[in-house]
């Protein structure tokens, strides 16, 4: 090819990356469930939006279902990480499952800002993706108040009925900066809007942008690993660009890197999202390595110290 060779090249790895608390919960969740009772496990949805920790659930014995009713009568099933509407819980309780409620505690959080802000009669405006688990669990808990806001070109079309009588409230895994011009064009429309009493935006993802912020400003190209069904790491690759990275891919592993990316490039940049286990990262660094991008330096935006208990449901098995 035409490229120059370039002279230098090396690897930035940001940190904060990979598991956050409530995917380390999760996916101990089921493994802990595996072990404690034996296979089969049902889990109802992907625990965590990764593909690799998906198949190495599903070899040690994890049956993954879109829905509650594919789950036999009687049998243990945990819920993902992302959450599940009143709905589901009362759906497992009809059919006499044992459930093992692995929601994020940081998810449960904005499900409780919805029952209290529905029971004092706000309209809601939940800023998120269309579709995705998360948002679907949460509107569940007031549907007839909750309205969702997939980014900027939904803001017009809310409606309100008293707009003195509105809060925003977020899915927990979206770009900080978008919905913070999201949250602006809201308020231009309802200069009354409450603002939720605390980040629903989760200290991982804020982290993690952060995070490749700093190492974007430097490289021609940051590789996120992730998944394609990831929101924290999609947004991983939208933040990176944002910050002057000339190119930003998402892989879910080594074997999806295409050698052309590299050709030209320096600075390589590598995160990844707050699913993805630190095995896919290591993969990644040989990648790089074995193409002369050997030198590695990890670039530390800020230490990280959260840690979540097992769901009590487990505890209490495992206790005993
Ligand atoms: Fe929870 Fe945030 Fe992780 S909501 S599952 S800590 S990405």
């Amino acid at each position: 090819t035409g490229a120059a060779t370039p002279t230098t090249r090396r690897v930035l790895v940001a940190k904060p990356r990979g598991y956050c608390a409530g995917v380390d919960r999760a996916v101990l969740a089921v493994e802990q469930a595996l072990e404690r009772y034996g296979a089969p496990i049902y889990v109802r949805k992907q625990i965590v939006h990764n593909t690799h920790v998906v198949q190495t659930l599903e070899k040690r014995g994890a049956i993954f279902v879109e829905e509650t009713a594919e789950v036999p009568e009687g049998s243990i099933v945990v819920f993902s990480a992302h959450g599940v509407s009143p709905a589901v819980h009362e759906e497992a309780a009809k059919r006499s499952l044992r459930t093992i409620d692995a929601t994020c505690p940081l998810v449960t959080k904005v499900h409780k800002e919805a029952q209290r802000f529905a029971k004092d009669d706000y309209d809601i405006l939940l800023i998120g993706h269309e579709g995705h688990e998360e948002v679907e669990g949460t509107a569940g808990e007031a549907p007839e108040r909750i309205q969702l806001v997939d980014g900027l070109d939904g803001v017009r079309n809310v409606q309100v009925r008293d707009p003195s009588r509105v809060v925003w409230l977020s899915q927990t895994t979206l770009s900080v900066d978008e919905t913070i011009e999201t949250v602006d064009r809201l308020r231009e429309r309802f200069p009354d809007m409450v603002n939720p009493p605390s980040d629903d935006i989760c200290y991982a993802t804020q982290n993690r942008q952060v995070a490749v912020k700093e190492i974007a400003r430097e490289a021609d190209l940051v590789i996120v690993v992730g998944s394609d069904n990831s929101s924290n790491s999609k947004r991983l690759v939208e933040v990176a660009l944002d910050a002057g990275a000339a190119a930003s891919y998402l892989v879910d592993n080594a074997g999806f890197i295409r050698e052309e990316w590299l050709e030209g490039v320096s600075t390589v940049g590598v995160t990844s999202g707050a699913s993805v286990p630190e095995e896919l990262v290591e993969g990644v660094l040989a990648y790089l390595a074995e193409r002369g991008y050997g030198d590695v330096t990890e670039v530390e935006a800020m230490a990280e110290k959260v840690h979540f208990a097992l769901p009590h449901e487990l505890r209490r098995d495992l206790r005993s």
